[in-house]
């Protein structure tokens, strides 16, 4: 089968990896409610689409934090790609620059942050944790900064594991598969993700240690959003963590209107969570999102065929994206409005 659709290549990676494998990238957390909440919810989303408008020329073009990025698709940061291919994250950074766009690496990737920056000439962003002391956080960052790394991305809706039953039932540990190849030297491991103490003062103590913009990721409400913005970052990340986190939480793309208005342009606002279509991105961006990111997507094309294979994902998202605005009469980012969307609650 040759796939043309996201799809398409989840079916195929099925094939290609274990069972405890495949169960762990795909799974949420419990009942999955959430997990399937975020599909749901883009599906109830209907388009307004207008009109004789022309439309022979798309502009996908944008920039995140001033990076230039052909489309507003970027590669969200997911731990492990060695899970699923022997060049890991280095391969899945080829393909970001191919593809034009930007990678958030995750802290847990399976080969070394200095390794993925030296495979690629594109822009890298660092995700993070904060680790089991802030001695080693403050380290890994600066390693961030010394490789390159253009924006330290926090994410901060793990202060547990969820309870992600496939794994528990299955035994899964990471590391036993793949490296926690950034902290071979510290005695780090996602054991204490399941204490960790973060709070405010910890995004102002890494405003302290860092000259990067820093984003918060997994940020579901507009209290927090102005919490986030008082705490000086430079952007936020709506998501539930792929449902991955806590179970029952409204999607991401419900969220997204409020936390839009409730932060008034103070700074960006991207949105994972569920995007499989070019239609899902387009209505996160006429909802007020800058850009979307991709997670488990990224998994299905690298276990299907490496580097092309995310590059091929990337680019069938892309021209989807194309596609749905030339239908929507909507031929420029910055037409994109929340009128083109009618939410299953409004009369119009
Ligand atoms: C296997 C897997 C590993 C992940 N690892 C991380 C991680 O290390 N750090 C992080 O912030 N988010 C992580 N995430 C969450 C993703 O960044 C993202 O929020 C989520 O996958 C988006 O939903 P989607 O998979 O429906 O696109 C992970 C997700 C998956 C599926």
């Amino acid at each position: 089968m040759e796939p043309i659709n996201v799809f398409d290549y989840e079916q195929l990676a099925q094939k290609r990896m274990p069972a405890v494998i495949w169960d762990h990238i795909q799974g949420g957390s419990e009942d999955e409610v959430t997990l399937h909440a975020n599909r749901q919810a883009f599906e109830r989303l209907r388009l307004r689409p207008r009109v004789l408008v022309d439309v022979s020329a798309i502009e996908t073009h944008t920039t995140v934090l001033g990076t230039p990025i052909h489309m507003p698709i970027i590669v969200g940061p997911t731990a492990g790609h060695m899970l699923v291919h022997p060049e890991g994250e280095c391969a899945t950074a080829q393909a970001a620059e191919q593809a034009g766009t930007i990678m958030i690496v995750s802290g847990f990737s399976s080969r070394s942050i200095e390794e993925i920056h030296a495979s690629t000439q594109g822009p890298l962003w660092l995700q993070l944790y904060s680790y089991h002391s802030l001695e080693v956080t403050g380290q890994f960052v600066q390693r961030a900064e010394a490789a390159g790394y253009q924006a330290i991305v926090l994410t901060v809706d793990t202060a547990h594991l969820g309870k992600r039953e496939q794994d528990i039932r299955n035994n899964f540990q990471r590391s036993r598969f793949v490296p926690l190849a950034n902290f071979v030297d510290n005695d780090v491991s996602e054991t204490p993700l399941r204490h960790l103490v973060d709070t405010w003062e910890t995004v102002d103590w890494l405003r302290t240690i860092t000259r990067l913009p820093i984003i918060l990721k997994g940020i579901l409400t507009p209290e927090d959003a102005l919490l986030a913005l008082q705490h000086g970052v430079a952007g936020i990340v709506v998501s539930n963590h792929g449902g991955r986190q806590l179970d029952g939480t409204i999607s991401s793309i419900e969220a997204l209107p409020e936390i839009v208005q409730a932060v008034n342009g103070g700074c960006e606002i991207y949105l994972d969570s569920g995007i499989r279509r070019g239609t899902d991105i387009l209505k996160a961006l006429a909802l007020g999102a800058r850009a979307v990111l991709i997670g488990r997507p990224i998994f299905w094309g690298l276990a299907v065929n490496g580097a092309p294979g995310v590059h091929h994902i990337l680019d069938l998202l892309h021209a989807e994206l194309t596609m749905s605005m030339a239908l929507a009469g909507q031929p420029t980012l910055s037409s994109l409005e929340p009128s083109l969307i009618k939410r299953p609650d409004q009369r119009m």
